[in-house]
């Protein structure tokens, strides 16, 4: 039986090139333009899972994008390994940052990644992670070392919040029914420190709409004598943190589960530094919520951020108007504990009491989901920590992260499996940004550890 190593240094060349064509497609989710880049990008992950060795390979049809679907079944009495990741891709805007277009992946070499990054939307998150998992398939059944059976489930919504996911999973439990989920979705500290994500945030995401006047008005006339929706807007917003960057919303930390003493201090172990962390990101000071960390600021506290804010005039020059409406998107990222439809609702009612006679204010939620911790007890992670010590050569560090997956705890609802975050990109790989990319170190590392988790896993299942 050839060994990992060997298999992808023989082929390594051919999984770039293969992964660099998946990401020439365009399959951006939230813009009904890509509408055929993002199915033809199904066609492809489907096709790539019956070349890796799939016996069954489905386009699964939603009322959305669809859901590729693949399996290999070697024997129903082993243990099944169910892969999850995402073929759709963050809008490349701004596109006037990239140094080079979002869907013309280049190999450059950085301080980072000195054996070079593929630069492309989608690099990291997740066309490349989730093909890692295509080729450690490949890897695994061409060479007689696949120890279990797979199941791959790979969406095209999940930066859209899932919702044809949401439909599909409780239609298809006994199809989708596993002994574990491993997902590479999420990142790692450093290509020297591998560490294991086993928490995500929860997400409320809501759009406020202010309205003053009925018409946009002259700034002269009417200056100083109406409400200026714009104004009001930003004082809103500014009220929703108090003076130690406290959410200022009744209600929003009630159910926040707070980690003790013990495991804060276990969390500060982990190596971080502050001074680099301000250098990468050009800041004199970071900022947050008082008496924590930034570290714990990231992933066990709940934050609010608008995310976007817009109205009035915006274009060349000056005009001088007071607008009738002002906008903004507001996301709220939540923890263990808070339910998201509750706090959207809490915000809701909130928002809605501080405003002014002067306005009128409507909330309207967009999509949400629940946090996720997962325990480093269970064999699922003890499987993953094994397969980094083999590859890596130390253990991984367990990490809970600040972003989310919220389909990850409707998986748990309905599946009652664990899910395994075995990320492989790094902070710095500018996911949702301009100049996203996964280094080949790390991709390549990726495809190596993956079968290490199968094979652990399904020894420890015994
Ligand atoms: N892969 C990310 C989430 C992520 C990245 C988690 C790095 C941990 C570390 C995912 O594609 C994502 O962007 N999720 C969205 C939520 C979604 C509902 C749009 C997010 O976190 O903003
Ligand atoms: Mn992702
Ligand atoms: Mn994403």
């Amino acid at each position: 039986m050839q060994n990992v190593k060997e298999y992808i240094s023989q082929h390594k060349d051919r999984f770039i090139n293969e992964l660099i064509e998946l990401l020439k497609i365009p399959s951006v989710s939230a813009d009904p333009a890509y509408n055929q880049d993002v199915l033809n990008t199904a066609d492809a992950v489907k096709e790539s899972l019956e070349k890796a060795g799939c016996d069954k390979v489905e386009i699964c049809e939603t009322p959305g994008y669809p859901i590729v679907y693949g399996e290999k079944i070697i024997d129903p009495n082993l243990p099944t390994v169910l892969v999850y990741g995402h073929y759709d891709v963050q809008p490349a805007d701004p596109i006037e940052l990239w140094d080079s277009p979002a869907f013309e992946p280049v190999i450059k070499k950085t301080d980072i990644h000195p054996e070079g990054a593929i630069f492309a939307r989608g690099a990291c998150d997740d066309k490349g992670q989730m093909y890692m998992h295509v080729k450690a398939l490949e890897y695994m059944t061409s060479t007689g070392n696949l120890p279990c059976n797979v199941k791959f489930m790979i969406e095209g919504e999940e930066e859209v919040g899932s919702e044809s996911l949401a439909w599909f999973v409780p239609r298809n439990k006994e199809k989708l029914a596993n002994d574990v989920i491993l997902i590479s979705d999420t990142g790692m500290i450093a290509n020297d420190i591998p560490s294991i994500t086993t928490g995500l945030r929860g997400l409320s995401y809501v759009e406020v709409e202010v309205t003053g006047p009925n018409r946009d008005l002259h700034s002269g006339l009417y200056g100083g004598a109406v409400a200026n929706p714009i104004n009001i807007l930003t004082q809103m917003i500014a009220s929703l943190h108090d003076e130690n960057n406290h959410i200022t919303i009744p209600g929003f930390y009630d159910k926040v589960e707070e980690l003790s003493r013990e495991e804060r201090d276990e969390m500060a172990k982990a190596p971080f530094s502050l001074e680099e962390y301000k250098a990468a990101l050009d800041i004199e000071e970071v900022h947050g919520e008082t008496g924590y960390t930034t570290n714990e600021r990231n992933s066990i506290r709940p934050t609010l951020d608008v995310n976007g804010i817009w109205g009035g005039y915006t274009g060349e020059g000056a005009k001088t108007v007071i607008a009738s409406k002002a906008y903004a998107k507001i996301s709220m990222r939540l923890v263990p504990g808070q339910e998201w439809e509750e706090i959207t609702e809490l915000f809701k009612k909130h928002f809605e009491s501080i405003a002014p006679k002067s306005v009128k204010v409507v909330v309207k939620p967009h999509h949400g989901g629940q946090g996720y911790v997962t325990p480093i007890d269970s064999i699922g992670y003890q499987a993953a920590s094994k397969a980094y010590e083999e590859t890596f050569g130390v253990t991984p560090i367990p990490q809970r992260s600040g972003g989310s997956i919220p389909i990850v705890a409707l998986f748990e609802q309905e599946l009652k499996s664990k899910t395994i975050l075995m990320g492989f990109g790094l902070n710095s790989d500018a996911i949702h940004s301009p100049n996203e990319h996964f280094g080949v170190w790390n991709y390549l590392k990726g495809i190596e550890t993956i079968p290490h988790f199968y094979k652990h896993f399904t020894e420890l299942s015994k």
